[in-house]
């Protein structure tokens, strides 16, 4: 069962000193983040301060094009009472060779916190491994910790649970399914993922969900069959054919998705009351269809929304004194 993520006392006190991925984090940990969320998304439509981070900056990389990410880590930052820097990777020494421990070592002689969104689940790890300061990914080819936090958050809020929901998601088998792969199974929540074949997630991703799967209860299934996996499923979720770094296989991959668009006939094997969603950006006609990502079904904008108040907790729980 899902705790009162509105009241939840933590188990024990957050100690994780950066957010690579969530497979790292406990159920204690994601609750203690969405709680944090949700206090503060409350705080800020009641015009209450909360100026956690007074004073600190964060340092965000981008080697990959960001809306959403980047705006509401700038604006996170400054409603905590900090400041980002902006550091695109074609303008920083990174781009002409120097290393990322040497990076790692210099920013965080600067900064107080990194948000990095880059190819390379690798280089978030090693950026982690030499900067004293927290590390966060923006998302890699491999996973989008922060944008599942978020999805989390949002289905509670619709929900009022986590704990027994069933989520489909359909489509390709990227960054976005691996982190929903994790990111369900670590809350009790089954997963059914429809994905064509070669466009599977990584068959170490599908054995980690499981093996979380086993101490929540969370069901995974990884099938062919869009039909099968969005049966009777409480949450819809999709995402882009063609992920940031695989345009050359454009023409392919739409060719190859096309029985995977979640459109009116496929989203009537869900239940009545499904959620739609999707991290966006979306190609409307390709992966959903105008009527579902339009429709009254649709949350994608509070998705969106909570990408703000979910990283605002996750800045929050990383870097604030912890003595304070
Ligand atoms: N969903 C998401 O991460 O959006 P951006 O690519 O715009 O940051
Ligand atoms: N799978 C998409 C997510 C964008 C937020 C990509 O990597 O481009």
């Amino acid at each position: 069962m899902t705790p009162d993520l509105y009241n939840y006392q933590a188990e024990k006190p957050f100690s994780q000193k950066d957010l690579v991925t969530l497979q790292d984090y406990s159920q204690d940990e994601i609750y203690q983040i969405l709680g944090k969320a949700l206090d503060l998304k409350q705080k800020h439509k009641a015009g209450i301060p909360h100026p956690y981070l007074s004073g600190k900056t964060l340092g965000m990389i981008f080697s990959k094009s960001s809306t959403r990410t980047r705006v509401s880590f700038d604006v996170g930052i400054y409603q905590l009472g900090g400041y980002a820097v902006v550091l695109n990777t074609g303008d920083i020494q990174l781009s002409r060779g120097e290393t990322i421990s040497d990076t790692a070592k210099v920013l965080s002689r600067y900064l107080d916190g990194i948000m990095i969104r880059t190819y390379k689940q690798q280089d978030v790890e090693e950026l982690a491994r030499y900067s004293s300061i927290p590390v966060i990914n923006g998302l890699t080819d491999l996973f989008h910790p922060c944008q599942v936090l978020a999805d989390l958050m949002t289905i509670y809020e619709k929900k009022n649970t986590l704990a027994g929901l069933k989520l489909a998601y359909i489509g390709d088998g990227n960054n976005m399914s691996h982190s929903l792969l994790i990111g369900c199974t670590k809350v009790g929540m089954h997963i059914s993922a429809a994905c064509p074949e070669n466009y599977t997630p990584e068959p170490e991703i599908i054995e980690k969900a499981r093996k979380n799967g086993m101490v929540t209860g969370a069901e995974v299934l990884v099938t062919q069959d869009p039909v099968e996996a969005i049966r009777d499923a409480d949450v819809v979720y999709t995402d882009v054919w063609v992920s940031m770094g695989r345009e050359e296989e454009s023409a392919q991959r739409i060719n190859q998705f096309a029985t995977y668009q979640v459109n009116r006939e496929l989203f009537s094997h869900a239940k009545h009351d499904a959620i739609f969603m999707h991290c966006l950006p979306a190609h409307r006609g390709e992966e959903v269809t105008s009527d579902i990502i339009d429709g009254p079904n649709s949350v994608v904008f509070d998705e969106a929304e909570n990408r703000l108040h979910a990283q605002k907790a996750i800045m929050a729980l990383l870097m604030a004194d912890k003595d304070k």
